[in-house]
């Protein structure tokens, strides 16, 4: 078996300082802390040349509040005290200066006078039952506690320590052995220890070459060993959430894309009608979407209404039948909670309906819908448009694809679907873990969408759902867990 130097050093320290704890070794063998030595020993304890042997223990340090305690006197003493000088009895009143109790002090110090039954109330005034009180097992014991933890034992503890004037420490300590077999192995090592390199560096390689054969030969390298256990750190980083949406948004700055946001609060009109979504879907009813109280309505340009109606009713200039159906302006201008982020893409194609275009959005959207497991009434979509001159239905599906394969979803497939805005349109799955999950929509803008706005070039979009791919990244079951603030599941999860 091969020791490295830190290990045949602690065999030598064990040599001398066996069964000892291990912060005296580390002092022996001139380590910074007794961390050091527990992992020096993690091999050879594998390899059975040395026991390590953990034992907990309880010690007691005072606290500030203790302090202050051990050089006054309890404040029922000092009161006491304050009583006896006055005669006797003193008035409640006077007790703070006469006994030099500060604020919190007064009713600490009235509270233990009468659970000690040392002093009685009456007419607003202390009186001591039997002249000084004796001294009790908490002063005496209170009195042998340091500054620094140490062990101390007594019945009163658990009184100093509930009253704060006593803090409760666990520690640990272990103790270094040498077994027979480490015993053998120490006695075989060889008189001068040999040479431990950590790191290969320019000035290494430069002795190398002066160096004789003997030299060389004592020259270890250090082996890394990934088994032996590490404090953990936890240092500060970024909600799983926010650390996927920076992924998500480099990925599309890659690919050449500007982000864009939008407002939660969005009318009807933006978030349903530009989209050809008709008057009477079921979806926008009061059961999926929230409509708001205050505001419930926003303004909405008139000749946006008018173009809106104009295809909703009868196709307008586009060619198509539309939906035959009424359309009621108040219905456009009702004030809701955005039901998907396609809102920003639709309004940014409205403001910028001419040339060439690449936008994404990542934002928070609203659904009545009963939380669970799998559902949240606010969520997260991925959103994004791309328009330019031919641009086609297969670029669409490569993009989706090239965006979950960036994510690490290599495996996407796609089934043919419905929305009202888009044609064609397609559900995206993704393999996860084996399951395909479905992640989102995607299609080609139909014309009653883009032809009101005087849109140039066919437009691609989609909109995917965040946090699936966030439950898969973080490895939790349970949707509502993301949204949780449990600092120590925070703590514990992985950088994603
Ligand atoms: N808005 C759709 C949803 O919320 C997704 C989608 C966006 C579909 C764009 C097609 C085009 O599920």
């Amino acid at each position: 078996m091969d020791l490295s130097l830190i290990e045949q050093r602690l065999l030598r320290a064990l040599g001398e300082h066996d069964g000892k704890d291990a912060r005296d070794i580390a002092a022996a063998m001139e380590l910074g802390s007794s961390g050091e030595v527990v992992r020096a020993a993690a091999g050879p304890e594998r390899h059975g040349l040395v026991r390590i042997d953990e034992a907990t223990s309880t010690t007691y340090a005072l606290t500030e509040e203790g302090k202050r305690h051990q050089g006054l006197g309890l404040p029922e003493r000092r009161a006491a005290t304050a009583i006896m000088v006055a005669g006797g009895e003193l008035p409640m009143g006077d007790l703070a200066s006469k006994a030099e109790l500060d604020g919190g002090e007064v009713k600490v110090a009235i509270g233990w006078l009468k659970r000690k039954g040392w002093a009685d109330i009456a007419q607003g005034k202390l009186m001591l039952k039997d002249g000084q009180p004796k001294v009790g097992a908490d002063e005496k014991l209170l009195n042998t506690i340091t500054p620094e933890p140490a062990h101390v034992e007594g019945d009163a503890l658990r009184d100093l320590v509930q009253r704060g004037a006593v803090q409760e420490h666990e520690s640990t300590t272990r103790t270094v052995h040498l077994t027979d077999a480490g015993r053998k192995v120490l006695a075989e090592l060889p008189e001068e220890l040999g040479r431990e390199v950590n790191q290969i560096t320019p000035g290494l390689i430069a002795e190398w070459e002066e160096m004789d054969e003997d030299a060389k030969a004592k020259v270890q390298l250090r082996r890394f060993d990934f088994d032996v256990p590490v404090a953990a750190r936890h240092p500060g980083k970024p909600h799983p959430l926010t650390q996927i949406m920076e992924d998500i948004r480099h990925i599309f700055w890659t690919m050449g894309f500007q982000e864009i946001q939008g407002d939660y609060v969005e009318s009807a009109f933006w978030n349903m009608d530009a989209l050809f979504i008709p008057q009477d879907h079921p979806a926008r009813e009061m059961q999926d979407t929230f409509y708001l109280k205050e505001p419930a309505s926003l303004d909405v340009a008139d000749e946006d209404l008018e173009r809106g109606q104009a295809v909703h009713e009868h196709g307008g200039d586009t060619g198509s039948t539309g939906w035959r159906s009424g359309f009621d302006p108040d219905v456009s201008k009702k004030a809701l909670l955005r039901t998907h982020t396609t809102n920003t893409t639709v309004r940014y194609l409205a403001e910028n309906p001419k040339g060439r275009h690449r936008v994404f959005g990542l934002g928070r959207v609203f659904r009545n819908e009963t939380m669970d497991a799998t559902h949240l009434p606010e969520f997260h979509q991925i959103e994004g448009i791309v328009t330019e001159e031919g641009a086609t239905f297969d670029m669409l599906i490569g993009l989706c694809r090239h965006f979950f394969t960036k994510m690490g979803f290599p495996d996407v497939r796609f089934r043919p679907a419905y929305f009202p805005y888009t044609e064609p349109s397609m559900e995206i799955e993704v393999k996860m873990d084996g399951r395909w999950v479905e992640l989102g929509g995607c299609g080609v803008f139909r014309p009653e969408v883009t032809e009101p706005l005087g849109v140039e070039h066919p437009v691609l979009a989609w909109g995917f759902g965040l946090e699936r791919l966030a439950l898969r990244a973080t490895g939790l079951k349970d949707i509502r867990h993301l949204y949780i603030p449990d600092v120590q599941a925070l703590k514990e999860q992985p950088l994603v």
